[in-house]
């Protein structure tokens, strides 16, 4: 099986846990950073390469069993492209799975971030798209896995709730997982200044209480029909 966007490999370790000697997972991720930690957890049954959604073109027709994304799909800008590819490497019977993140409100971290960064001096520095931008509801997932050949698409929205203690635990959780986007657009002193900014003006926001992040996970099943 392959997990795209496997970051440093926690649950592809759990998913060759699984599969067991007989099996085998691949974990691959863009960032040699994530794959260079991911590798330390590499052993018979599994693997770990530089590797992006958008370029399998390396990989083999017909070559895996699963393939999964988990909390991937929704920095694809681009979504046909790499969802063709999974349907190539599959083999016929095999199936996809991912996480995802539908659009929904934006969370109080998120407001204050796109705050600060549209103000002088940090709003001269071009932005990477947000990745906001990229996420599809229910209904265009399941065109685009239909659009893709998928059959036995099955879509459910799971509400999820994450609590953090305070406004530095809430951006540290979002610098971890927002690929490096979260100021990394700025150089390092307007960086770490706008970090100060989005802390303190999240944290008079909150006051003392805990920053509650309430969304809703999308978990998409789907088949390559055999
Ligand atoms: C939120 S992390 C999830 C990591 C891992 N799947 C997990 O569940 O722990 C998102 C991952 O997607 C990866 N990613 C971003 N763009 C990608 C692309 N075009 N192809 C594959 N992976 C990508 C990032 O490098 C990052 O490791």
């Amino acid at each position: 099986m392959l997990d795209v966007g496997c970051g440093t490999g926690r649950l592809a370790e759990h998913i060759a846990d699984i599969v067991g000697p007989s099996g085998r997972v691949v974990g691959i991720d863009p960032l040699p950073e994530r794959i260079a930690i991911a590798g330390s957890r590499a052993r018979a049954n599994l693997a770990f390469a530089v590797g992006d959604a958008r370029a399998l073109d390396g990989s083999a027709t017909a070559s895996v069993d699963v393939v999964v994304l988990n909390a991937v799909f929704h920095w694809l800008p681009e979504k046909a492209g790499p969802l063709g590819s999974f349907f190539r490497i599959l083999r016929s019977g095999g199936r996809l799975g991912m996480t995802t993140w539908p659009p929904g409100r934006r969370t109080a971290l998120q407001e204050v971030r796109l705050q600060v960064l549209g103000e002088p001096p940090f709003v001269d520095h071009v932005r990477p798209p947000d990745g906001v931008l990229f996420r599809v509801d229910t209904d265009r997932m399941y065109a685009l896995l239909e659009e893709s050949g998928f059959s036995d698409i099955r879509i459910e929205l799971r509400p999820v709730e994450q609590v953090f203690p305070d406004a530095e635990a809430a951006i540290r959780y979002s610098e971890a997982s927002s690929f490096g986007n979260f100021v990394g657009h700025l150089p390092a002193e307007l960086g770490t200044r706008a970090r100060d900014e989005i802390r303190r003006r999240l944290q008079d926001r909150i006051g003392d209480q805990p920053v509650v992040r309430r969304e809703q996970r999308m978990v998409v099943l789907a088949r390559k029909p055999a």
